[in-house]
C-alpha cells in the first residue's frame, strides 16, 4: 500500500511538473485571450426563488468587479410583473461601484427598458430574441419576427445615445417547447442582429442540452454570416456538457465566453434548465489551456462563496468545490 502510494505520489509529481511546463502555451489554433461576461448578477439571480436583498445583489457584483473580470452583467429592465426578481433594477445600477475597466451591460427587451436603463446610468445594453418561436412566446410574449421589430427600435435608439447594444439569441439548440432547434434558423437570427447593428451574438444553449458537435455546426452556420470575432458562446449545464461545448467553440475559434459565478440560475420560462456554467471553472480551464482571462481565481472563488453563503446553498462550481476542499 505504502509502495503504491509512494508511486501515485511521484507520477502525479511528475505530471504536475510536465503540466507546469506548458503553462501559458495556448494549444494551436485557440485563441490566446479570452473575454469572460459574468451573468450571475442578472441571468443567475432572475431565477431566484427568495428575494435576494438588493446590498446583496450590489456586493456581489462590486466583489466581481475587483476580481479582473472585464464584463459583469448587472441586472434586467424588463417587465418586473415577469421577472420580479430584478425589479430592484435602478438601485443596482445606481449602487454599484463603477471599476474603471469594467461594463455593466443590462439585459432591455424594449424602448421601455432601454430608456429605463439609461436613465438609471446604464452605459450598455444587450437584447435577446429566441430562435423558437414558442420560446419567443412564453419568454416576451411577440413572436420572432415582432421581437426583431423591437430591436431594431432599440438599436436605433442606442445608436442616437451612443450605446453599444450586445444580443442574445436563445434556444440555439434546443427549445423547452419545439425541442430541437434548425441552426439554419439560429444563424438567420444571429444575422438580422448583427445587420441591425448588435455588436457580439452571444448563443445561448438555454436549457444546456447541445453537445460539443451541436455546437460546433451552430457555430459554423453563424459564422457564414457574421465575423467570429462577434460571436460568444452562452452555456447552460443542464445536461453537464457546458465545458466540453465551449471547449469546442475556442476549437472553432470563438473567444467571448459567458458564464456564471457559482453557477447561479436557469430561466423562469424554460422549467428545469440549469444554470449556466461556473465562471470559476470557465477560468479554471482556460488556466490550464494556458488561454489568459486578466480573472484572479482566488477573488472569483471568494465572489462565489459570498453568494452562495447568502443564498443559503452550496456552489454549483466543481473547482470552487474541490478548492475549498483543499483537493
Ligand atoms: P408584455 O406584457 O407583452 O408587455 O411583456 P406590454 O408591452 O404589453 O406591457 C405590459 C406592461 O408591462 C405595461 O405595464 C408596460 O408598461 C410594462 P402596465 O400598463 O400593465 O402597468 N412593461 C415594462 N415594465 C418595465 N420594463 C419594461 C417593460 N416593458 C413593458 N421593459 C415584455 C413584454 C418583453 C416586457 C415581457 O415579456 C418581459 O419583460 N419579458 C422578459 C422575460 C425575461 O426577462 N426572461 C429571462 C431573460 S431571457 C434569458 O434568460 C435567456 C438568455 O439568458 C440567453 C440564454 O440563456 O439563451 C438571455
Ligand atoms: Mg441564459
Amino acid at each position: 500500500m505504502a509502495f503504491l502510494s509512494k508511486n501515485f505520489l511521484l507520477r502525479t509529481m511528475r505530471l504536475l511538473h510536465r503540466s507546469k511546463s506548458t503553462v501559458n502555451i495556448p494549444q494551436k489554433g485557440l485563441p490566446s485571450f479570452v473575454k469572460i461576461v459574468e451573468v450571475g448578477p442578472r441571468d443567475g439571480l432572475q431565477n431566484e426563488k427568495s428575494p435576494v436583498p438588493t446590498d446583496v445583489k450590489v456586493e456581489l457584483i462590486n466583489r466581481l468587479s475587483d476580481t479582473g473580470l472585464q464584463v459583469v452583467e448587472a441586472t434586467s429592465f424588463v417587465s418586473p410583473k415577469w421577472i420580479p426578481q430584478l425589479a430592484d433594477h435602478r438601485e443596482i445600477m445606481t449602487q454599484i461601484k463603477r471599476y474603471p475597466g469594467v461594463n455593466y451591460p443590462v439585459l432591455t427587451p424594449n424602448l421601455k427598458g432601454f430608456d429605463a436603463a439609461i436613465e438609471a446610468g446604464a452605459k450598455e445594453v444587450a437584447m435577446f430574441i429566441a430562435a423558437s418561436e414558442a420560446f419567443s412566446r412564453k419568454n416576451t410574449n411577440c413572436s420572432i419576427a415582432e421581437s426583431l421589430e423591437r430591436g431594431q427600435s432599440l438599436v436605433n435608439a442606442a445608436k442616437e445615445a451612443n450605446i453599444p447594444v450586445r444580443a442574445y439569441v436563445s434556444c440555439v439548440i434546443g427549445c423547452p417547447y419545439e425541442g430541437k432547434i434548425d441552426p439554419n434558423k439560429v444563424a438567420e437570427v444571429a444575422k438580422k442582429m448583427y445587420e441591425m447593428g448588435c455588436y457580439e451574438i452571444s448563443l445561448g444553449d438555454t436549457i444546456g442540452v447541445g453537445t460539443p458537435s451541436a455546437m460546433q455546426e451552430v457555430i459554423r452556420l453563424v459564422t457564414q454570416e457574421i465575423p467570429i470575432d462577434k460571436v460568444a458562446v452562452h452555456c447552460h449545464d443542464t445536461y453537464g456538457q457546458a465545458l466540453a461545448n465551449i471547449y469546442a467553440a475556442l476549437q472553432m475559434g470563438v473567444s467571448v465566453v459567458d458564464s456564471s459565478v457559482a453557477g447561479l440560475g436557469g430561466c423562469p420560462y424554460a422549467k428545469g434548465a440549469t444554470g449556466n456554467v461556473a465562471t470559476e471553472d470557465v477560468v479554471y480551464m482556460l488556466d490550464g489551456l494556458g488561454i489568459q482571462t486578466g480573472v484572479n481565481l482566488q477573488k472569483l472563488i471568494a465572489a462565489g462563496d459570498f453568494i452562495s453563503k447568502a443564498l443559503g446553498r452550496p456552489t454549483m462550481s466543481r473547482v470552487a468545490k474541490a478548492m475549498s476542499s483543499k483537493l
